[in-house]
């Protein structure tokens, strides 16, 4: 994180802490602590629904399924992606028409088929034969969604490893789909989390397209969805591609054909990453080896799960930055190890990451800890989940 990234950060954190009466929220309940802001996610919804005209969005729930911010996606007027049965009743449990859903997960359980059938799911995901064969005999008002697999080396999170038909084998999962009984809807995709390019996006979209065409010749149906998953990534300590450019490299390859289908997309953290700030304390210092090391009240176990499971580096600044009277010096600072509360050695936040001088109960603070933090976390050493806090006054940006 360069000094420009840190001074923007810290101007929109100074003008959150008063918003927000972070000093008030640590002295009623202490830390660490997650301040979660709904309208940061209604905020990043219109950013992103202006940017894909026309593309219906399923709030990926598994980045952060707290009740506030399903809500304001629901009062968005927006649509939830749903993975697992828990997730399919957390939607519910909000009473908003259950149609807003489309069950992604390409591996289920027939339970899990009938809940989300029952609850009113009627968009399904698969990408193999014998996840076709599953829904044989079923309702056709169910549409199925056949997901692609394409690499992305640049991503931290290569989904295609794990799920999607090859290209090569896709029409063959179609074929599964129309003998099961049920209708074809078209296909879907993830391009993984966290890319630092769009062209994963033109690749797999252009690939899309192609075998539209392909599948309608060789099999006579018509594709009329096409469903672009998530993987919208966020600037965490540095740049990362825009969602303009991501918009509008989906824009360039969809051209006039656009009119065709249904559109669909799943974000996760783009939606959520900006609606939580993480504020933990300083509970020890030491020096080894020569070098500072303090331990924060969370970690790599609890809400910097997201270091452990993705690789992903939220920005950290001293909270006595964002205090305009003591100065910002930055290049003069010791770089300095942060770590977690555990026993565990692994547990370290940072390492070599300049901070201002701390001591023990000076407050640390993470912006954009949104996504895929508190429900990645553990409850190892017995530390229980940071609590979550709800306030309604405005997001990093
Ligand atoms: C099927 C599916 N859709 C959407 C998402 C959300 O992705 P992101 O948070 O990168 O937008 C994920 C994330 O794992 C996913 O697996």
């Amino acid at each position: 994180m360069n000094h420009a990234r840190r001074q923007q950060l810290r101007d929109a954190l100074r003008a959150q802490a008063v918003r927000h009466s972070w000093a008030d929220l640590v002295a009623a309940h202490r830390t660490p602590l997650l301040i979660l802001d709904p309208n940061a996610v209604s905020a990043a919804y219109r950013r992103l629904s202006g940017a894909l005209p026309g593309f219906h969005l399923h709030y990926a729930v598994k980045a952060l399924p707290h009740p506030a911010a399903l809500t304001a996606i629901a009062l968005c007027g927006g649509g939830f992606d749903v993975a697992t049965s828990a997730e399919v009743d957390q939607v519910r449990a909000l009473g908003v028409p259950m149609n807003r859903c489309i069950h992604t997960h390409p591996v289920k359980k027939p339970a899990d088929i009938d809940h989300a059938y029952r609850s009113g799911v009627r968009t399904f995901v698969v990408d193999n034969p014998v996840e076709a064969q599953k829904f044989s005999g079923r309702d056709p008002d169910i549409e199925i969604l056949v997901r692609l697999a394409f690499t992305n080396p640049t991503a931290k999170s290569d989904l295609s490893t794990k799920f999607g038909a090859e290209l090569a084998d896709a029409e063959l999962v179609v074929k599964h789909v129309l003998d099961s009984g049920v209708t074809f809807a078209g296909f879907s995709f993830h391009v993984g989390s966290q890319g630092t390019s769009v062209q994963p996006y033109r690749v797999a979209l252009r690939s899309t397209l192609d075998l539209c065409g392909h599948v309608e010749r060789a099999l006579g149906v018509r594709a009329h969805t096409i469903d672009i998953g998530g993987g919208i990534p966020v600037s965490y300590r540095d740049p990362m591609p825009g969602v303009d450019q991501i918009a509008g490299a989906v824009d360039e390859v969809l051209g006039d054909r656009r009119g065709q289908f249904r559109l669909l997309a799943e974000p996760g953290r783009f939606l959520a990453a900006d609606a939580m700030i993480l504020l933990t304390s300083v509970v020890g210092t030491a020096t080894r080896g020569g070098k500072v090391w303090h331990y924060l009240d969370d970690g790599l176990y609890g809400s910097y799960s997201n270091i452990l499971t993705e690789d992903v580096h939220p920005p950290i600044l001293a909270m006595r930055e964002l205090d305009d009277t003591r100065g910002t010096g930055l290049d003069d600072w010791e770089p300095v190890t942060l770590a977690g509360p555990t026993c565990d050695s692994i547990d370290v936040v940072a390492r070599d990451y300049p901070m201002p001088p701390l001591k023990v109960g000076d407050v640390v603070v993470s912006p954009l800890m949104g996504a895929y933090t508190t429900v990645t976390s553990s409850r190892f050493n017995g530390i229980p989940a940071t609590p979550i806090v709800v306030s309604n006054q405005g997001g990093t940006g």
